[in-house]
């Protein structure tokens, strides 16, 4: 099967081998991610990307504490992105014109200052509501969310919660 997101959520979790905190990151961003992408119209090729983008996100989070004593700086995450993300979407037959997009979401997702296109800006949109509720530092994460957010289903869903006005 071509672009097997089944089999690349899965093989994502199983990754994380039960870590807690990362497994339900994965959940909860790719859901969002995806409820986003299909209220915004995106592309059934865009949605297919994007998705992907969310599943993988964090992944190099564990490869990177593994690799380096501890340290998942976004540096080492950045520096690493391409090779594990790269692992991951061959082994469940992702489009090879789909790879590089994906590891420049991944790469990018963290880039507040420089959202340069829609599917990126989604990403950032489902990460930074799910980080809202996972933080501890709410807000931080809510001035972000009031200078970055774009998106008319990301901003509905943010006050559909009736915690702040965005
Ligand atoms: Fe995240």
């Amino acid at each position: 099967m071509i672009n097997d997101e089944s089999t690349l959520l899965y093989n994502a979790l199983k990754y994380e081998e039960g870590h807690e905190r990362r497994t339900q990151h994965i959940l909860k961003v790719y859901s969002l991610t995806k409820l986003i992408g299909e209220q915004e119209n995106i592309s059934n090729e865009d949605m297919i990307i994007l998705n992907a983008s969310a599943i993988l996100h964090d992944i190099c989070i564990k490869y990177c504490k593994e690799k380096y004593s501890g340290d998942a700086s976004l540096e080492n995450q950045k520096m690493e992105a391409p090779y594990i993300v790269e692992k991951f979407l061959k082994e469940t037959n992702y489009t090879p014109s789909y790879i590089p997009k994906i590891i420049e979401l991944v790469k990018k997702h963290h880039d507040y200052d420089n959202i340069n296109s829609t599917l990126l800006q989604i990403l950032i949109e489902a990460d930074l509501i799910i980080n809202y509720f996972e933080t501890e530092n709410k807000e931080k994460t809510l001035k972000l969310i009031k200078n970055i957010f774009k998106t008319e289903t990301g901003k509905n869903i943010f006050n559909s919660f009736k915690l702040e006005e965005i």
